[in-house]
């Protein structure tokens, strides 16, 4: 019905609608930087992946709505099991999550039984299951760091997170081979040109890129770090190499400064956008909340093995 409403266009305020069904569910919204800036107007909280599960877990609310993608609301349901977990449009996985398989990664596991197992966030709650410790790529470095070095370490799912934290702590780590297709699409030559064209403009990344890109960077973090940054950096001009949802608060808190996004190596291909981040609209948005669906659920039994290393992570990066 409501569908049908939408396909003929009615004239629904969403910015209002979203508002009142939050008051009247006692939701609140939770928003990645890289959605749509429509979306990140509307939310509650707006963060890095660390910062989201840091709110999930406080949230005093009854329902989350999830706008990111499926593995950042499943660290919601993991650390809130009795609340309804709302994500806009259940296909918004990531590359990366996919990357790393549960059967595979259990076959790679086990050829390191005496590796302790640190999994990046962005990874099923299956994965999660099967490490002991999760990070983030704002705390990764941080919880590294606080390993008995003769530990041995499995990092997983990303190789270019894993490489960039062992150059940065001299750590070896058995890496699984995962990447990002957003990130890895940033093209050398393209940013070169860029930096040559705007000579005052420093190249910030976020880890997830590729080493050959990260060696160029003046500044490297999450998300959450790279908008710091601009606040704080007395330079006016940036090449930003992360998804473009980001410039959207850089440009909102620093509306002097100018801020450029990495481009991919095709011309006009939009690749550097995030395709399963795009895929919540506002539409959806407040469809999920007038349905009480998609919502996100999980076997009781993967969700108390996955609790443990994610609140490991939430101890070991205080
Ligand atoms: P952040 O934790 O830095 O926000 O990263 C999330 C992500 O998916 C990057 O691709
Ligand atoms: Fe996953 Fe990459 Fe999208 Fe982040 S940008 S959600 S890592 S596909």
């Amino acid at each position: 019905m409501i569908k049908e409403l939408i396909g003929n266009k009615p004239s629904i305020d969403y910015e209002k609608e979203i508002i009142r069904l939050k008051e009247e569910m006692n939701a609140v919204i939770l928003a990645h930087y890289y959605q749509t800036g429509d979306i990140q107007e509307l939310a509650d909280f707006i963060g890095d992946s660390l910062e989201l599960a840091r709110k999930a877990k406080e949230s005093k609310a009854d329902v989350i709505v999830f706008c990111g993608v499926h593995f950042m609301a499943e660290t919601a349901k993991i650390l809130n099991p009795e609340k309804l977990i709302l994500l806009p449009d259940m296909d918004a996985g990531c590359s990366l999550a996919d990357s790393c398989p549960a059967d595979k990664f259990t076959e790679f596991k086990n050829k390191y039984p005496d590796h302790l197992v640190l999994s990046y966030i962005n990874c099923s709650s299956e994965i999660k299951a099967l490490s002991d410790i999760i990070v983030t790529s704002s705390n990764a470095e941080k919880i590294v760091r606080q390993i008995p070095e003769n530990q041995p370490i499995i990092f997983a799912p990303d190789k270019n997170l894993g490489k960039y934290i062992a150059s940065k702590t001299g750590r070896e780590m058995v890496l699984w081979e995962g990447s990002c297709i957003v990130h890895e699409t940033f093209s050398d030559r393209k940013i070169l040109e860029l930096m040559l064209q705007n000579p005052k403009a420093k190249l910030i990344a976020h880890p997830e890129c590729e080493d050959h890109l990260l060696e160029k960077a003046f500044f490297i973090g999450s998300t959450s770090a790279l908008l710091k940054f601009v606040q704080t950096d007395p330079s006016t001009e940036y090449i930003v190499a992360t998804e473009p949802g980001i410039i959207y608060q850089m440009e909102k808190a620093m509306p002097a400064k100018r801020f450029i996004p990495a481009p991919g190596e095709e011309e006009s291909c939009n690749c550097n956008n995030c395709p399963y981040m795009k895929l919540n609209t506002i539409e959806k948005l407040y469809l999920c909340m007038v349905n009480r669906s998609p919502e996100i659920t999980m076997p009781e039994v993967i969700r108390v093995k996955a609790l443990r290393p994610l609140e490991k992570m939430l101890e070991m990066s205080n």
